[in-house]
């Protein structure tokens, strides 16, 4: 039998009491609510951190069925925060003290068959308590309540209660030799010794798994399961076994194709299975060297981005798509080959879509700068355990993150947690994230958040300035950040220098070769504490927005990738933005070949991805150094020696402004006067006309990427004339299942070209019509010409509409099924 869920029925209250606990009908007053849930909406900012911390209650019944009788009935919380209490029928079962990490109790002892039962969890999520990430400040905040999925496994006594799968014994050959650690419950211990042991085995088999990524082949040998051994348990002395495998032909998971297999083992007693137990794997060797990062052997520079789990409103509480949507955005739409979960492990279901995508995951145990007492490192320690043992199966995974965040050196209480990661996975090395130089190197990987980059200082600094070991590996775990908040509403020079920022650590890790890679800080903006952030609660530090919409700093990114091609171009164009009617420095973005740049149909020059500045990033931005082309040539007929030395010196004013000349331009305007006998109005006419644009009819500047010898993309930068929204529904047909379903919708403001109209800061109402309701308020003002929503299935099957209406827009209707999902594990 598989899970059963029990994500809905719940009654919740925002004050515990002890009636709670009582067995029967509850006489007081409590919200029904479906889990993942928040024990506070919230708004989008400007709010206080102590709204969400609260002693909360939750209350569910549960009907213990007859058959369920004499088998074990293992309960589990996948997340709660951030510590609580198990009561069942009134008797405390279980306290767990982290909010990050599931935990599993079996209560068949305590369940009364053929009855109803009481389940009641006291949920603490005050930021007082004496366990990580507590104790001092922390930038970002914690939420609280039930916010991940709880379930119920039926199992007969004797079962396999888990399963560490190791796979990195890899020959050239793609012959892998397997080592399955398999745990089994104290039943099939106490089966063992009775006179009927020599009828337990246990049979494995092994198949391939469907993703969209990854098809099976047809003819792949792998598409039905193969029985790959079979083990009596006769000799089991303890719960701990270890099985052996050899298998040929396995095909890797790598970034480009991360095949998946499962790998099903099922406990038998004679004939009969009593119990299976699957899991989905990958074959891949990870390894940190001190030259850098190795993936099945191959060298890869990791460039990935920090996530946190928040979202708007309601802070943890998100179901199954949106944890896999957050993946796909940074495969897909940021390019990025890696994430680290900051600053605490995620959801499995983030993490399993990291494993079908073949991103990378960078996971840490929870916590942020401080270092508590005795106790509190105590609990820490668990917290590296549990991270461990349930997320060690993920192939994603390469590393595991054992120091507090930013924390100080502290040797004994990190000699304890590398030791625990060791123990539970020698398959992986570990990682600690700190913040300064040459701190005592308990891990297998100097990992080091790097914030030399100020805008003027080099985007990193070689290995040796840092590490204090040269014959480990070197990996960067944040940068940015703080150093440079940029908000999708502020001025364009700002949010390019953002984007560049970005830019110049990239090129600077990318020309490093003996750093592993580097994670900007961070994906996308974030709710925040008092003490760090913009005032208003939001720290302004992703490269998109709480919604996850784009800022220009997200095409630096997206333009690594090659699935989708990239245009973007720093500036809307629109001099009036600018100082002095300046447009500065305009930048593309891009993964085409080349970009050819039109100014009112005029072709002017074609940019190539080698003419970018920046040689450590595979698709760096390309600076515009010629907004004229041979316009004065053919339009003002000069000869092509002096239009060169006219264009050079407009160029060079046009992306460096009037302020300081160089000499050679200083030379050049010299020769137009003396030489070409030129007047100084002349060349301020033709400045304006070409250039400074002030008093003339705006430029229409259209730019064409080019791939392959075809133009696969055009970009048209001219006056809006009309206005509508671009809106992204991240999937139309809800799924209710395991529990509700949320979708979620990305609203930008366009132009007829589709070019962001970033001012655009109106609101927008929505409505909704049919089996959905709206996570949030229902009207939202867009900022920086973006914004966001999301729509919840209420347990009903059916068609739904969503309306966004904005006086000056068209109305646009959304549709939306929701259908049943058939639960399985
Ligand atoms: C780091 C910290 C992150 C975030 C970041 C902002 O010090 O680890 O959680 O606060 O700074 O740049």
């Amino acid at each position: 039998m598989g899970r059963i869920y029990l994500n809905d029925n719940w009654g919740f209250t925002e004050e515990f009491s002890e009636e709670l606990l009582a067995t029967g009908d509850y006489a007081g007053a409590l919200t029904q609510v479906r889990i993942p849930h928040t024990c506070k909406e919230l708004p989008y900012n400007y709010f206080d951190e102590s709204q969400y911390q609260m002693l909360s209650g939750y209350r569910r019944v549960l009907f213990a069925q007859k058959e369920w009788e004499g088998k074990s009935i293992i309960l589990t919380f996948e997340g709660v925060g951030h510590q609580c209490e198990l009561y069942l029928n009134g008797q405390l079962l279980y306290m767990h003290a982290c909010g990050y990490t599931a935990f599993s109790v079996d209560i068949a002892e305590y369940l009364i068959y053929g009855e109803d039962n009481y389940l009641v969890l006291k949920v603490d999520s005050r930021e007082n308590l004496n366990v990580p990430p507590f104790g001092f400040v922390i930038d970002y905040m914690t939420y609280g309540g039930v916010y991940r999925d709880v379930y119920l496994e039926v199992k007969e006594h004797c079962h396999i209660t888990d399963v560490f799968v190791k796979t990195d014994n890899i020959a050239e050959d793609n012959h892998c030799e397997i080592t399955c650690d398999i745990t089994l419950s104290q039943g099939v211990l106490d089966a063992l010794h009775t006179s009927e042991a020599d009828n337990w085995s246990i049979i494995s088999y092994l198949s391939r798994v469907n993703t969209d990524i990854c098809p099976v082949n047809e003819a792949d040998i792998w598409k039905y399961p193969q029985k790959i051994g079979e083990k009596p348990l006769l000799n089991a002395q303890s719960e701990h076994i270890e099985l052996h495998f050899s298998i040929e032909n396995v095909q890797k998971w790598d970034e480009e194709s991360p095949f998946l297999y499962t790998i099903r083992h099922e406990l038998c007693k004679g004939t009969t299975t009593m119990d299976t137990y699957s899991r989905r794997i990958g074959f891949r060797t990870v390894e940190f060297k001190a030259e850098g990062f190795f993936l099945n052997g191959k060298k890869v520079k990791i460039r990935g981005l920090n996530r946190h789990q928040s979202y708007p409103y309601v802070g943890y509480a998100m179901p199954e798509s949106m944890q896999r949507l957050d993946a796909d955005i940074l495969k897909k739409e940021l390019g990025c080959n890696a994430v680290r979960t900051s600053h605490y492990p995620q959801s499995h279901y983030f993490v399993e879509r990291c494993d079908e995508l073949g991103l990378l995951v960078f996971m840490e145990f929870p916590g942020w700068q401080h270092i508590g007492d005795e106790a509190w490192k105590e609990q820490a320690c668990k917290n590296v355990s549990d991270m461990i043992v349930q997320f060690r199966n993920h192939p994603s995974i390469m590393i595991w993150g054992v120091r507090i965040n930013e924390s100080q050196d502290d040797d004994a209480f990190y000699e304890k947690t590398n030791a625990i990661a060791h123990a539970l996975d020698d398959s992986r090395q570990t990682g600690g994230v700190r913040n300064f130089k040459n701190s005592h190197l308990l891990e297998d990987v100097y990992t080091y958040n790097e914030f030399v980059h100020d805008g003027i200082k080099p985007g990193c600094e070689p290995k040796k300035k840092v590490t204090s070991d040269m014959k480990k590996g070197y990996l960067i775990t944040e940068y940015n950040g703080h150093m440079y908040p940029t908000k999708a509403f502020d001025w364009e020079e700002k949010r390019l220098e953002h984007a560049l920022r970005h830019v110049r650590v990239l090129d600077a890790v990318g020309k490093e070769e003996d750093i592993a890679g580097s994670f900007g800080w961070c994906m996308f903006d974030y709710n925040t504490h008092k003490d760090f952030g913009s005032g208003d609660r939001i720290c302004y530090h992703g490269v998109m927005d709480m919604f996850r919409n784009p800022k220009l700093a997200a095409s630096v990114y997206a333009s690594q990738q090659e699935k989708d091609v990239v245009l973007e171009v720093s500036s809307s164009m629109d001099i009036g933005e600018h100082p002095a009617t300046n447009l500065g420095s305009v930048y593309i973005f891009t993964n085409a070949d080349s970009v050819r740049m039109y100014k009112n149909e005029h072709f002017i020059k074609e940019y190539y991805s080698k003419d970018s500045g920046y040689k450590g990033l595979k698709r760096g931005p390309i600076l515009i150094d010629d907004f004229i082309g041979d316009m004065l040539v053919t339009n003002e007929h000069f000869k092509p020696k002096q239009a060169k030395i006219i264009a050079d010196a407009m160029n060079y004013i046009a992306v460096h402004g009037y302020q300081k000349f160089p000499p050679h331009i200083i030379f050049n305007a010299i020769k137009c006067i003396v030489q070409y006998r030129m007047k100084p109005d002349e060349l301020v006419g033709l400045y304006t006309k070409y250039v400074g644009n002030w008093g003339e009819t705006a430029t229409v500047y259209r730019f064409e990427a080019i791939k392959d010898g075809k133009v696969v993309k055009n970009l048209l930068k001219e006056p809006m004339h009309t206005i509508s929204l671009d809106v992204k529904q991240s999937h139309t047909t809800l799924m209710e299942g395991k529990s509700y379903d949320v979708a979620a919708i990305r609203i930008r403001s366009v132009d007829e070209n589709g070019n962001i109209t970033p001012f655009f800061q109106e609101p927008i109402m929505i409505e909704t019509e049919g089996v959905v309701e709206l996570i949030g308020p229902d009207v939202i003002s867009l900022k920086g010409g973006m914004g966001g929503f999301y729509v919840k299935s209420i347990g009903e099957i059916g068609k739904a509409k969503v309306y966004l209406k904005n006086a000056q827009l068209k109305t646009v209707t959304l549709d939306f099924a929701v259908a049943k999902e058939k639960q399985d594990d």
